[in-house]
């Protein structure tokens, strides 16, 4: 072989060689960004298929937060949807801790990527410090597909909110339905049950710190509290003076019936409620005589909603009270009838009180519950 061959042969191996170098490499850069994308591509499959709770959106918002800082990597990332007729996020969530507002990074390249909700409008936000930032079309393909799981589970969400609602609408009809019935036999307590409904909301929210599922049985139970005097004679029930002792036993019937009547209702626990909320705090009341914290709450704040109420409305015997007045009375009573600490959160509710009467007065009687729901 020649000097020449051989140079040659040796020149074209180390070609060959770093061609075969060159070769595997790509093969590397490209499994690595075929694993990358399928990891991406698994994790967006994970992510669809679960489903959690339709109606609590925020594990949901968690992960797909999550997922965006991990694949796309933005500094603020946000999803929008449309409430009274503007843009308000639903998750935010920004690299730096910075507030949405106006105090958001105002210099950032952005992508926004519309989310199809049906009836209103909605997107990602996706936002990057260095404005020179790109995403590449492989990227903007896969946040197309994350677009498209985000969107469709909202979509999810919002109809199981309004499914819920619904669902909650018919129930509470119903429910006032009954307690209409009680309110037909004694004109005096038209719309008593709605007030005591709102009046106690009102308490419960005052005093803070009760999630909205407690607040509906609260509110229930507050429309039912009298469901019970549908056993009770109506020569009784509207009868205008003083009642006799055998009298005032058959009415003092009502928390008992009526707790029977409510423990019917599935998915609630209405029963104590009803049937307690005529104790009083000093253990002096009925059925039970139930003192201090033994009677449950619900049934304290209904005792409270329901004299005010009482004290407030028009009799055939008496005028109703002012706010302030009736105000004075529950304090005279605080740590007697009435939990005092409850007493003490209503006694500046005044203003509140106030409010909720005036538009209870406006209302036609019977409809708030709906309305509010
Ligand atoms: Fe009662």
């Amino acid at each position: 072989m020649s000097l020449t061959r051989s140079t040659e042969r040796r020149k074209m191996l180390l070609k060959h060689e770093e061609y075969r170098a060159h070769l595997e490499r790509l093969l590397e850069e490209r499994n690595a960004e075929i694993l990358g994308t399928n990891h991406k591509l698994q994790e967006l499959y994970t992510l669809g298929s679960q489903t959690y709770s339709f109606v609590d959106v925020e594990p949901k918002l968690t992960d797909f937060t999550r997922y965006a800082d991990q694949h796309f990597h933005p500094d603020t990332f946000a999803i929008f949807v449309e409430q009274d007729k503007t843009l308000k996020p639903l998750a935010f969530q920004d690299r730096y801790g910075r507030p949405f507002g106006p105090d958001a990074p105002q210099n950032q390249k952005v992508y926004r990527f519309p989310l199809e909700l049906d009836s209103f409008r909605g997107e990602i936000y996706v936002g990057y410090d260095d404005e020179s930032m790109q995403l590449f079309e492989k990227q903007r393909h896969i946040f197309g597909l994350f677009r498209d799981r985000v969107g469709s589970y909202l979509k999810e969400h919002f109809m199981a909110l309004r499914h819920r609602n619904e669902m909650r609408q018919m129930f509470v009809s119903s429910v006032q339905a009954h307690a209409r019935s009680i309110e037909a036999k004694d004109a005096y307590t038209a719309g008593h049950c709605d007030r005591v409904d709102r009046y106690a909301e009102l308490l419960a929210r005052k005093v803070g710190g009760f999630d909205e599922k407690w607040i509906f049985n609260l509110k229930v139970g507050s429309i039912l509290h009298d469901i019970g005097k549908i056993g009770v004679r109506s020569a009784i029930l509207c009868k205008p003076g003083a009642l006799d002792n055998g009298e005032s036993e058959e009415m003092q019937t009502h928390p008992v019936v009526g707790g029977r009547i409510v423990r019917a209702l599935h998915g609630f626990n209405l029963e104590p409620i009803v049937r307690h909320h005529h104790e009083r705090f000093d253990g002096r009341g009925y059925p039970n005589g139930l003192k201090g914290d033994k009677i449950p709450l619900e049934s304290r704040m209904i005792l409270i909603a329901d004299t005010f109420d009482a004290m407030t409305s028009d009799r055939p015997y008496r005028r109703a009270m002012t706010t302030a007045q009736a105000l004075d009375e529950l304090k005279r009573f605080a740590g007697t009838q009435f939990d005092p600490d409850l007493v003490s959160v209503i006694l500046n509710a005044g203003t509140e009180l106030d409010a909720a009467r005036l538009e209870m007065e406006r209302k036609p009687k019977g409809d708030y519950f709906v309305s509010a729901w």
